[in-house]
């Protein structure tokens, strides 16, 4: 699991060990897209975590896709549930190239391959709360339900998973993840809660929020930033604000401290053996100029410019269209929104400008084609 949710599980009361292979860093470096802010390794990160609130965290570094490795992990941890963050979680990235596009996809298989496999061995009776994408459904012209679909086809009616097709090779992964997950929730018995989430925005979480040393990443490139991220970053670096196409691209977001909440509740009311259950996790919908005219509009109360540019789109999307996603469940278990006010905005912008020394202005935006056939 990712360590802002580590925090803030303990923070709650359950006691967890994090994993990782420090994936995200090494192809941020690769590519020389580094986040804003450097961020301390977990080992760092967990002596000042205990000193704040009393809790040990166990880190286990290594790579999910090595069996061996899991196996270990699994001996000397044996969980209740699994929180599966570990994947290469780029779109844009999983579509740089064939050598990005292969890795993508054996690394974000094979992980959720290896927690079916260690959970029956290990733990049977664990939950596996997996991060899914709303990406997984695409823009369907049809309401987007949670997870299935009811089909009545000549007379005689079964529920279905909602129809995916996804826009990249990063988001098709996640729709083979879930079929993964499926099969053997029917095969094995296996307790499962797939997240279909929307992306994510902010750095500060309530366990985070006065040490620096704690934040999340924050990645500001075209690579690894999520939009809003991005545009913060871009006004404060006084680069015009990168609008793909006609801006119409809509999609469900939410608050990190959402995130953080909402697998919380996921795992706090678990899924039924032999469920996959599946919540779309996000709180409101924007579409790209929406959230472009509302940064520019709060920075301008910094005296910034944040011009916006409509440019062509590097992504092969449709850049008009319906979108009604359901987003009920998670509503159900108890999640209290954090809506994306005013506040929440200039809160970020402030902290880039604190941070704006580091912006390094070509790493901002570099023109990577969604239709590269290079290796
Ligand atoms: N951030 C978003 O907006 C968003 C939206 C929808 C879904 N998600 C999903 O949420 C999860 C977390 O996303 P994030 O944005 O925090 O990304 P992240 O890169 O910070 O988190 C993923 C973590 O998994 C680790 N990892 C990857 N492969 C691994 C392996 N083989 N072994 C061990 N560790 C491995 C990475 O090093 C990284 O720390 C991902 O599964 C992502 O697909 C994220």
């Amino acid at each position: 699991m990712g360590w802002p949710t580590a925090m803030h599980l303990t923070a709650k009361g359950h006691s967890v060990a994090v994993v990782d292979n420090y994936l995200r860093r090494s192809l941020c470096r690769q590519e020389n897209v580094e986040p804003l802010v450097d961020v301390p390794n977990l080992h760092q990160r967990t002596v000042i975590w205990e000193s704040l609130s009393g809790s040990h965290i166990p880190v286990f570094i290594g790579d999910l896709t090595d069996w061996s490795f899991i196996e270990d992990v699994f001996r000397r941890f044996t969980p209740d549930g699994l929180v599966h963050y570990a994947e290469q979680p780029a779109a844009p990235y999983s579509m740089l190239n064939r050598t990005a596009s292969m890795l993508t996809l054996r690394n974000n298989l094979e992980t959720t391959a290896n927690v079916i496999f260690a959970v029956k061995q290990f733990c049977p009776d664990a939950q596996i709360v997996k991060l899914g994408t709303m990406g997984e459904y695409g823009t369907p012209n049809i309401d987007i339900e949670e997870g299935w679909l009811d089909v009545d086809h000549k007379g005689r009616r079964q529920t279905f998973l909602f129809p995916r097709q996804a826009g990249s090779l990063y988001h098709t992964t996640k729709i083979m993840d879930t079929d993964l997950l499926w099969l053997y929730v029917r095969m094995w018995n296996l307790r499962v809660t797939d997240l279909m989430q929307g992306p994510v925005y902010g750095i500060f979480t309530d366990e985070n929020r006065d040490h620096e040393n704690l934040y999340s990443f924050l990645n500001y490139d075209e690579l690894f930033g999520t939009v809003l991220n991005r545009f913060i970053v871009q006004a404060v670096a006084g680069h015009p604000l990168t609008v793909y196409g006609k801006g119409g691209q809509t999609r469900g977001y939410l608050n990190i401290v959402d995130t953080l909440n909402c697998v919380r509740l996921a795992l706090e009311n678990p899924a039924q053996k032999g469920k996959l259950r599946i919540f779309n996790q996000f709180t409101e919908t924007f579409s790209v100029n929406q959230l472009a005219d509302r940064v520019q509009k709060v920075a301008s109360s910094f005296g910034l410019k944040a011009e916006i540019a409509r440019i062509e789109n590097p992504r092969k999307e449709s850049e008009d269209h319906y979108y009604n996603p359901e987003h009920t469940g998670l509503l159900e278990l108890g999640l209290e929104p954090h809506y994306l006010t005013d506040e929440v905005i200039a809160e970020m912008i402030e902290f880039a400008l604190k941070h704006k020394d580091k912006i390094r202005p070509e790493q901002i935006f570099r023109k990577v084609k969604w239709d590269s056939d290079s290796n």
